[in-house]
């Protein structure tokens, strides 16, 4: 069967976005290697994901049948992000970091695919994930240094909600110090590359397969 990958960039700089960017290079070198597949991308400086409303937070947990006018078409959007995430084996996501965090326009599309009874159950030992099997990548871009370091808390965040999914197998590329010089942004943006190729090179496929 041949498989579907679902790419979402969150730069504000659209594909000129050093996250992007290196999201878009996976995913090319994805494509080749798999032609057959079906790709779906969103981007979020072109298309945001609107912030989460009250009203559309109650016509997720309204019974269908029970559904306004209004929550129906609310609850009918959720629907379409989070089908087409069902259907994807692979996820890539384009994550910068700004002000310490993921993009806003990120935390919205996420508020509308959290969704209890849908995309994860409740359960005695806590929030159990229902879109397992799928492999994400992140491609996540920033001015300073964290990764490994307490700071980066928008790592630990993105692994803990994929997880609440059920998406626990991500891999993380990183292009760091992009802000710092010229000079650490071509070595960090040379490392990312790099990454990037290993992540296509074909050993990878049948590791992560
Ligand atoms: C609004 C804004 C806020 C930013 N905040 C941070 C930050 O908190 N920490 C950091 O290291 N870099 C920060 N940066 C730098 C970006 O992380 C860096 O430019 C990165 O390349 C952005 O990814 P993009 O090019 O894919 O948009 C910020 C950039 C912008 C535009």
């Amino acid at each position: 069967m041949s498989k579907t990958l679902l790419q979402i960039n969150a730069s504000l700089f659209s594909n000129a976005g050093v996250s992007s960017v290196l999201a878009n290079e996976f995913v090319a070198n994805w494509k080749q290697r798999n032609s057959q597949a079906t790709v779906i991308s969103r981007d979020f400086a072109v298309e945001p994901v609107p912030h989460l409303t009250a009203e559309a937070f109650q016509a997720f947990l309204a019974k269908p049948a029970e559904r306004t006018a209004s929550q129906l078409a609310e609850a009918a959007y959720s629907d379409a992000l989070i089908a087409e995430l069902k259907q994807a084996d692979v996820i890539v996501l384009g994550v910068p970091m700004y002000n310490y965090d993921i993009p806003s326009t990120l935390k919205a599309y996420f508020d509308h695919i959290a969704r209890a009874g849908v995309t994860f159950n409740y359960s005695a030992n806590g929030p159990v994930g229902q879109l397992t099997g799928k492999k994400a990548y992140v491609f996540a871009s920033r001015g300073g240094l964290y990764a490994g370091h307490p700071q980066d808390t928008q790592t630990a965040y993105l692994k803990n909600f994929l997880g609440l999914l059920g998406i626990t197998d991500i891999e993380f590329v990183y292009a760091e110090g992009l802000a710092i010089s010229p000079e650490s942004k071509q070595t960090s943006l040379e490392q990312a590359r790099a990454a990037v190729a290993r992540l296509n090179a074909p050993v990878a496929e049948s590791v992560t397969a």
